[in-house]
C-alpha cells in the first residue's frame, strides 16, 4: 500500500469522508509523495504524452500565433511568456525558436523538480517560479498546455432531495465513492441548476475559477493574454474523473501518488468567469478548428518537402493526432483571454468583448 493511500485511510478514520477536490489535492500535490512532486509524469518513459512532444508543429503554431500579437504591438521589449505548467520544456523551446531574439523574456511556473531540471536545459535563461503571485509584473502572455486539467474537481449529485458530494469513505479497508451532505453541496441551488437532472453528476473546478480570476487580475493590471489547451467540454458532461497510469485508465481510488488524476475541463465554466472578469474571451474552438485555421497543414507541408521518408511519417502521424477529430482534434478545446487594451488575436472563430 502507498504512504499516501495510508494517510488518506487516516484522514477519513478520524475526520470523515473527504471531498474528491481534497483526495486530488493530495494525491497530485502532496509535498513528499505526491504525483505532481515526485513522478516524471511526462513523455515515453511517463504515463502520458502531450502536443508538443507529439510534434514540433504544435509549438511552433503557438509561436505564430504569439508573434502576430506581438507584431500588432508594435513589437514591445518588455513583454514576457510564461508557461504555465512547463512539463519538459518542449512547448516554450519551440516557441522560442519561431520567436528568435525578438522575445527575450520566458518564465516557466511548475512545481515538480524532475520536469523544472528538463526546462531549465531546454529553454535556457529562462526563469523559474511555483506560483503566478511570483512572476514579474510585465506584459504577458499566459500558455497553459493541459495545465488547468490539473486542479481539482469537485463532483455532486442531485439527489430526489437536494444535491449531495460525491466524497471518498473508506469502508472494509477499501476507499470507495459515497454521496454526503457538505457544506458545499448545501450552497447548490437546486433552481438555478435546472439542466441537472436526478441522480446527473455535477462537476465543478473551484480552483481552476480561482486560477482564472489571478490571471484576469494580472493582465488587466500588465496587459496581456493567456491561451488554454486541453481536453474538455462545452456542455454539460457528467462524470469525467479518471486516472491514468503507464498509458492506461485506472482506478482513481487504487493507488494515490502514483497515477495521475484528472478531469476534463468545462471550457464554457471557463469562459464566464473570464467574462464575470470583464476580459475578453476568444473561443472555445476545438484544437483541430485552431491548428488548422493558424497554418498547421501548412506547416507540415513545408517540413515534409525538406524530410526523409521516415521523419515524412512521423510528422504525418504526429500532426493527425494533434487535429484528426478522432484523436485530439475534437475532445481537445482552446480558449483565450486578452486584457481590453490588447490585439484581438488570431486563430479563433468566435469572441466575447467585455466592453
Ligand atoms: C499534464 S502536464 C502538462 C505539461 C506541458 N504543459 C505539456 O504540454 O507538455 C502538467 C504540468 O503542470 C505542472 N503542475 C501540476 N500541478 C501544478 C501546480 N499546482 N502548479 C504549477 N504547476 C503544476 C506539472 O508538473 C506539469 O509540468
Amino acid at each position: 500500500m502507498t504512504i499516501l493511500k495510508k494517510k488518506i485511510e487516516k484522514i477519513i478514520t478520524e475526520q470523515g469522508p473527504v471531498s474528491i477536490a481534497d483526495f486530488m489535492n493530495i494525491a497530485l500535490t502532496d509535498k513528499n509523495n505526491g504525483y505532481y512532486r515526485k513522478k516524471m509524469p511526462l513523455g515515453s518513459k511517463g504515463d502520458f504524452i502531450t502536443s508538443p512532444d507529439i510534434s514540433q508543429i504544435f509549438g511552433e503554431i503557438l509561436g505564430i500565433w504569439i508573434l502576430d500579437l506581438w507584431i500588432k504591438l508594435e513589437k514591445p521589449k518588455n513583454i514576457q511568456i510564461v508557461d504555465l505548467g512547463g512539463g519538459r520544456g518542449t512547448l516554450l523551446r519551440d516557441i522560442r525558436r519561431v520567436l528568435g531574439d525578438k522575445i527575450q523574456n520566458y518564465i516557466f511556473i511548475d512545481i515538480n523538480v524532475e520536469l523544472i531540471k528538463l526546462q531549465k536545459k531546454a529553454v535556457k535563461g529562462a526563469l523559474h517560479f511555483k506560483k503566478i503571485e511570483d512572476i514579474p509584473k510585465k506584459p504577458s502572455i499566459f500558455i497553459g498546455n493541459e495545465f488547468l486539467d490539473t486542479f481539482p474537481i469537485n463532483q455532486f449529485v442531485l439527489s430526489k432531495e437536494c444535491f449531495k458530494e460525491v466524497c471518498i469513505d473508506y469502508k472494509n479497508q477499501k476507499l470507495i465513492f459515497s454521496h454526503q451532505v457538505t457544506s458545499l453541496s448545501k450552497t447548490l441551488d437546486k433552481k438555478k441548476l435546472n439542466q441537472v437532472r436526478v441522480n446527473d453528476i455535477l462537476e465543478i473546478n473551484f480552483e481552476s475559477r480561482n486560477f482564472i480570476d489571478k490571471v484576469s487580475s494580472f493582465i488587466k493590471e500588465n496587459n496581456g493574454g493567456a491561451i488554454f489547451f486541453d481536453y474538455g467540454y462545452t456542455s454539460s458532461h457528467g462524470d469525467t474523473f479518471q486516472a491514468i497510469r503507464e498509458n492506461k485508465f485506472v482506478n482513481p481510488l487504487d493507488d494515490p501518488g502514483n497515477a495521475d488524476l484528472t478531469a476534463h475541463v468545462d471550457f464554457n465554466d471557463i469562459a464566464q468567469r473570464a467574462i464575470n472578469n470583464l476580459v475578453n474571451v476568444w473561443g472555445p474552438d476545438t484544437q483541430g478548428t485552431f491548428l488548422k485555421k493558424m497554418g498547421a497543414i501548412e506547416r507540415f507541408k513545408a517540413l515534409e518537402s525538406v524530410s526523409d521518408n521516415k521523419i515524412k511519417q512521423e510528422l504525418h502521424l504526429g500532426l493527425n493526432r494533434l487535429i484528426d477529430i478522432d484523436e485530439m482534434g475534437k475532445l481537445f478545446k482552446v480558449l483565450a483571454i486578452t486584457s481590453n487594451k490588447f490585439p484581438s488575436p488570431e486563430g479563433f472563430t468566435c469572441g466575447t468583448r467585455s466592453s
